[in-house]
């Protein structure tokens, strides 16, 4: 069935890309299943944000699985853009949207973005599971006394506590939403969470900051009463939703490449953006999961440290560092910017299971001729065609590339987007093709633009 998706702009059959194949028979009734993994196939910052919103359209919920307020997606409607570091991307489509027990919750954070929706007429569907834990300003303060004591170490964190509250979750300090809910509950565990705080902050860091537990306690039961009415159990309602078949966009956050199991190690995030994490992180069996999408930026950008070996340290970087807006959604910082690596997003589609891309930012490379593609790597005179796990051969990797004729600069975007993928200047679909062959997965979606209609599907 044809879709008008936008203001009377034919985009096409967004339906088709929720799998008729998660039909089947469960004891003589038809179930559908449609859980729809998003994930980003770099170091983050693909255009999830500006996919699950446009794909939410078709959906019936959003729930994020991993991260925190580390995140920044940005989604552009009308002109208007928004930047979503904690609430699903598919809020703005009117569609419940779920936090899921994998993310760190930052209350203050998500308070704000709640009051920002708020101001702009929209109310949040919203709501929270009751076993995300909960990141804390001492993590903040932590996540910079770390990074600095790592000196060549530190991955650049964005300093939003992330490392540390996923620490304390493992360690079995951490502190979860529904023990926000009860005072008395969060102070037992406060106290025992302050002091190690303190001790680390004063006596490991020699760090000046003090802690005062009975105003952290008053603070955060007062986030508290203010989320009360969000949270739940989101396992039970996202299977429920499954159940009746609806459905479910998991969104991940963070890329591939910052895994922290997957991704360059000590490099990455400390959540599992991979596919993986949307089971874990929301609770719900890798059964519900009926396909992964990766979301691939059409060339490689990255913010923070660590080695990107198409890095471009040379005008062309800067040119789509400046047309693609290549600077941190959360922090600002400019981001590094270089050619489209197939290694890295043929090592997602392994590890995540992907079935198929969605290539964005096309129209960023515009005016580039010719155009790079790295196809593999060389160390010391041998081919590396995948991710090695010890970051001393990934930083010798030298990438091989293949050149490809560019496009001209002056295009109206929109317009070839309303015409579709024939609409596509044959360079630039050579382009296309050319990643598909080398990463063995069909492109089903081509973004070129930030706003909803800048949009291709492709058949
Ligand atoms: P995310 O973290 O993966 O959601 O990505 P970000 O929102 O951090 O960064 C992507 C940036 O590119 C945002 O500013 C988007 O508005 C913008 N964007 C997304 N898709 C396109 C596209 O196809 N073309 C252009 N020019 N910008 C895009
Ligand atoms: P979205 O969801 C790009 C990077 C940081 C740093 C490393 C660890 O918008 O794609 P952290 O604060 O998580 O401890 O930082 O990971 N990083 C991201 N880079 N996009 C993101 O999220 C990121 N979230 C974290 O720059 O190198
Ligand atoms: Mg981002």
């Amino acid at each position: 069935m044809e879709r008008q998706i936008c203001s009377g702009i034919k985009l096409a059959k967004i339906k088709d890309l929720f799998p008729s194949s998660s039909l089947f028979r469960s004891r003589g009734v038809v179930v559908k299943m449609p859980g729809i993994v998003i994930v980003g196939t770099q170091w983050g910052d693909e255009g999830k944000g500006k996919i699950v919103d446009y794909l939410a359209k078709e959906a019936d919920c959003v729930v994020r699985y991993n991260g925190g307020s580390n995140a920044g997606h940005t989604v552009v409607v009308g002109g208007k853009t928004f930047k979503f570091h904690i609430i699903p991307s598919g809020v703005l489509q009117g569609k419940r949207v779920y936090i899921g027990n994998g993310v760190v919750v930052d209350p203050e954070v998500l308070l704000s973005e709640i009051e920002n929706l708020r101001k702009e007429g929209f109310k949040p569907d919203l709501y929270i599971s009751d076993r995300a834990h909960v990141v804390f300003a001492f993590h903040k303060i932590l996540d910079g006394l770390e990074e600095r004591f790592k000196g060549s170490l530190s991955a650049g964190t964005t300093l939003r506590g992330i490392g540390p509250a996923y620490s304390d979750k493992v360690a079995r300090f951490g502190i979860r939403v529904a023990d926000l809910l009860d005072e008395s509950e969060l102070r037992r565990k406060m106290d025992v969470l302050v002091a190690l705080k303190q001790k680390v902050i004063s006596q490991v860091y020699n760090g000046k900051e003090t802690l005062e537990k009975e105003e952290i306690v008053k603070k955060y039961a007062e986030f508290g009463r203010k989320i009360t009415n969000y949270v739940c159990d989101v396992s039970f309602a996202i299977n429920e939703a499954l159940d009746k078949g609806e459905t479910v966009i998991f969104e991940g956050a963070q890329g591939t490449l910052l895994d922290i199991d997957h991704g360059i190690y000590p490099f990455g995030t400390s959540s599992n953006p991979t596919a993986g994490g949307a089971c874990t992180g929301v609770g719900v069996g890798p059964t519900k999961i009926s396909k992964v999408v990766g979301v691939a930026k059409a060339y490689t950008s990255r913010v923070g440290a660590g080695p990107v070996p198409t890095e471009l340290m040379d005008k062309v970087g800067e040119r789509i560092r400046i047309k693609g807006g290549e600077y941190g959604t959360t922090t600002g910082r400019p981001r590094r910017c270089g050619w489209f690596d197939a290694v890295p997003v043929r090592y997602s589609i392994r590890v995540n299971g992907i079935s198929e891309l969605i290539l964005t930012k096309l129209d960023v490379l515009s005016g580039i001729n010719p155009l790079k593609i790295c196809t593999h790597y060389m160390v010391k005179n041998k081919v590396v065609n995948d991710i090695p796990a010890d970051l001393k051969t990934y930083e010798e990797c030298k990438p091989v590339y293949e050149e490809l004729e560019g496009w001209t600069d002056s295009l109206d975007w929109h317009q070839i987007a309303m015409g579709g993928y024939e609409a596509l200047l044959p360079q630039a679909k050579t382009y296309i093709e050319r990643i598909e062959e080398l990463t063995g997965v069909p492109i089903k979606i081509i973004s070129v633009g930030p706003e909803r209609e800048d949009t291709i599907i492709k058949d």
